[in-house]
């Protein structure tokens, strides 16, 4: 049996843990069976081929969840970099978790999200959901505490640039200030709602004007310093908006031509010494 999980554009602008959407590349695919003892095999990208893989954290936190214990031999097809912001742990996590809810015969969303998160947080500290819900559902999700999902349908393209360069969530997440002024969190809220109304009305020109954000990445700039160069290449190539996915350092764009902008912004990392990869990503994979 197989699943395969895509990647996601978390936070998206100003929704900090909150906001996210399914993109349809690049993706991970696990491929599972009930064995006797756990394993797991790993191509593609490197990551751990032992328990501490999201994957097997996942399994193992669902089957804890529901009082069972089932070992599962593992074969993960990683599509997704790590340490991309392109929700790769989470994939994995949520990949295992499925993986373990098909042999269980668990259905409850409830229980397989939790679990995932079980992933998330062995990879980056914090339990984030933004990157597992909407790698779950495809649509743009928005997701208050505890747990609570509301889903926006969405399609749209989006342009996407992974540069060769890491920046793990565990590092982002430590750059970020314990408080933040209350002028920044009320335009958050603002750009938040302009936002949302944008989407459901799919206006994504309007979407656009509203993926600032004052509360996370102004603080994990020091981990990005590229950021404005990029941004101005991006922009002066017709975007609508730029910003960066989930932790980074992947960055997207909407815009009408989102392949000629996607090219803009590699030859704006090249131009910095960065190579970096484009895709034309069809966001809202539910
Ligand atoms: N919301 C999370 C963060 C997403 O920005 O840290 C990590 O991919």
């Amino acid at each position: 049996m197989k699943v395969r999980v895509h990647a996601t554009i978390a936070n998206f602008g100003p929704g900090f843990d909150v906001f996210g959407v399914g993109i349809g590349e690049p993706y991970d695919e696990l491929s599972f069976r009930e064995s006797d003892e756990w394993s797991i095999r790993v191509e593609g990208f490197p990551v751990p081929a032992d328990e501490t893989n999201v994957a097997v954290v996942a399994a193992r936190a669902l089957a804890r969840l529901v009082g069972e214990d089932v070992p599962l031999e593992l074969k993960l097809r990683k599509g997704i970099r790590p340490g991309s912001g392109l929700g790769s742990s989470g994939a994995s996590s949520l990949a295992g978790a499925l993986a373990m809810a098909r042999v269980l015969g668990v259905e409850d969303e409830g229980l397989i999200l939790r679990a995932a998160m079980e992933g998330e947080r062995a990879a980056s500290g914090s339990a984030h959901p933004d990157n597992v819900v909407p790698a779950y559902y495809g649509d743009f999700t928005i997701i208050s505490t505890p747990l609570h999902v509301d889903r926006i349908p969405v399609d749209f393209r989006v342009a996407v640039v992974l540069p060769e360069v890491e920046v793990p969530t565990r590092e982002a997440r430590r750059a970020l200030p314990g408080k933040v002024p209350i002028g920044d969190a009320v335009s958050n809220v603002a750009l938040a709602a302009s936002l949302v109304k944008a989407l459901i009305e799919g206006d994504m020109e309007r979407a656009g004007m509203f993926l600032d954000d004052r509360i996370a990445l102004p603080y994990r700039l020091k981990l990005m310093p590229w950021y404005g160069t990029v941004r101005r290449a991006a922009m002066e190539a017709g975007a609508w908006g730029f910003s960066v996915s989930g932790s980074g350092p992947a960055v997207f764009a909407l815009g009408e031509d989102v392949v000629q902008i996607g090219k803009a912004i590699v030859e704006a990392f090249e131009g910095l010494g960065i190579s970096a990869k484009a895709y034309v990503a069809r966001a809202g994979v539910g």
